[in-house]
């Protein structure tokens, strides 16, 4: 394995004991990960009880296929979740269950077939290759925060591929920002609502803020969406081939009906956080990881001069290039940007010896099942040659994309756009961090560093 002995990633120190209510109010309140202490990582099973919650952590592999695999429909996403998100995804696949659910799945389902997702490879790249124009324009040494450069480029290709729209670098700016101001305050909300602060008290902190940001990303996508939807009514649709097309078109295999506009904008909002926002926090945290490893940022330099040398990408070069896309896995791993799955459990039943009451919280927790100990070898440490024999894994404990029906419909999606963009920056750039520089990992809707990410890109000779 090939370590880095003076840095180690990364991550917030746990707390030696169980924190007090009080403590872990105004911890969590700004990250859900400074409340976790030791015994967090290494439990099969732990609950956290207060007035009006209960809340049941499950780490063991056989208790995480019950709820994600095998008891779908006993354990359906929580209704705070729905609650959360409802002023920016509206009803949208992420947060519904049941029939409706199953319906909007169905719907989308075609749009993510494999098929489709080569057929977005030529949009996807022209995002990367403006990426890498801006990046190559800084000169020879380009020092940076390179998360914005992160979360717009990996906005851009959502705009291009669901939308078919370029996102001028003004709108991108207010609709991040907008999104950063949602997730923050969607953060305080949760606690509020876990602590049972009083609804009106709400409203004289950050909820009206978190309301219009929400409203203020709608508006743009509606302001796109809204003549492609009219086209279709009138019949006057245009040549698009992205997947917008496909969701103007599908039609309820029951009812013949096809989705309502608004049904439309809150899956294109949802596609919208759930396509960029989870894929800019990984690759931000992949740049970390090159950086702090340069020797496997090394054997990848190599690996891009061996498939692609200085030729242009194509998908089958991102099959191709295995130790980037190990790179990115074990990203995964170490920083998952969904860092826990909140459920509740529609009837009372038992784990582990334990009544798990009607209405209470059971969570799965990617964040703690990917560093625990009994699962994983030097689970903190970076790694990507584990995944390069899957059979030696733990089933069911790498679950980055989730698992189960309700697994991300956009993996493949992710994984193509990461390797590309990885490859495209190893190819032309050393990655170095800034002198003395720690990322300050946050836990909120993704796993972020609320210090950004301080790197210096180094064009590599002949550029
Ligand atoms: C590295 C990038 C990504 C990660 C880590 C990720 C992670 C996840 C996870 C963990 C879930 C399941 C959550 C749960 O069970 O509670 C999920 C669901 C989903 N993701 Fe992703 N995702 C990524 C990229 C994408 C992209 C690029 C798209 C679309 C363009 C997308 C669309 C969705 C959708 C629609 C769902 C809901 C599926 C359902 O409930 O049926 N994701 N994602």
């Amino acid at each position: 394995m090939s370590s880095c002995p003076f840095h180690q990633p990364f991550f917030p120190p746990p707390l030696k004991n169980k924190a007090s209510l009080f403590f872990t109010f105004f911890k969590k309140r700004r990250s859900w990960l400074d409340g976790l202490y030791e015994r967090s990582y290494s439990m099969k099973m732990g609950r956290v009880k207060m007035p009006g919650l209960d809340l049941h952590v499950v780490n063991q592999p056989e208790l995480i296929h019950r709820v994600m695999v095998e008891e779908v429909k006993a354990f359906p996403k929580n209704q705070l979740l729905e609650h959360l998100l409802e002023p920016l995804l509206g009803e949208s696949i992420f947060t519904t269950n049941g029939e409706q659910w199953k319906k909007q799945r169905e719907m989308l389902n075609p749009s993510f077939e494999m098929t489709r997702i080569s057929h977005v490879f030529g949009l996807m790249n022209d995002a990367v290759k403006e990426l890498r124009v801006r990046l190559n324009g800084q000169g020879k040494e380009h020092h940076l925060d390179i998360d914005p450069e992160m979360t717009y480029v990996t906005a851009d290709i959502i705009f291009r591929t669901i939308l078919s729209s370029r996102l001028d670098r003004h709108a991108a700016i207010q609709i991040i920002e907008a999104f950063v101001m949602f997730q923050e305050e969607t953060a305080r909300t949760a606690m509020r609502t876990m602590f049972k602060i009083p609804r009106w008290l709400w409203f004289l902190s950050g909820e009206r803020k978190r309301i219009k940001a929400g409203n203020l990303v709608r508006d743009v996508l509606a302001d796109i969406i809204r003549p492609r939807y009219d086209a279709v009514t009138s019949h006057t649709m245009g040549e698009e081939k992205d997947i917008l097309a496909s969701l103007l078109l599908v039609v309820d295999a029951d009812t013949g009906a096809r989705f309502s506009f608004e049904e439309i904008l809150d899956q294109v909002a949802m596609l919208f956080l759930a396509g960029h926002e989870t894929s800019a926090s990984a690759l931000t945290w992949s740049m970390y990881l090159l950086a702090l490893y340069p020797e496997i940022q090394e054997r990848a330099y190599q690996e891009v001069m061996s498939i692609v040398g200085e030729g242009e990408f194509d998908p089958f070069h991102i099959k191709q290039m295995a130790l980037i896309t190990n790179i990115f896995k074990e990203t995964l791993r170490l920083y998952p940007p969904v860092g826990f799955f909140a459920r509740e459990s529609k009837d009372e039943t038992t784990m582990r010896d334990k009544t798990i009451v009607k209405g209470a919280s059971v969570v799965v927790a990617p964040w703690l099942i990917h560093r625990h100990p009994d699962f994983w070898d030097n689970p903190n440490g970076f790694d990507p040659d584990r995944f390069n024999d899957p059979s030696s894994m733990h089933k069911d404990t790498y679950l980055p994309f989730g698992m189960g029906p309700r697994i991300c419909i956009g993996a493949s999606f992710a994984m193509q756009e990461a390797v590309l963009i990885l490859a495209t920056i190893i190819r032309d750039f050393t990655i170095t961090l800034e002198d003395n520089f720690v990322p300050d990992v946050v836990g909120r809707l993704t796993v972020r560093s609320a210090n950004g990410m301080h790197i210096v890109l180094t064009q590599r000779e002949g550029r």
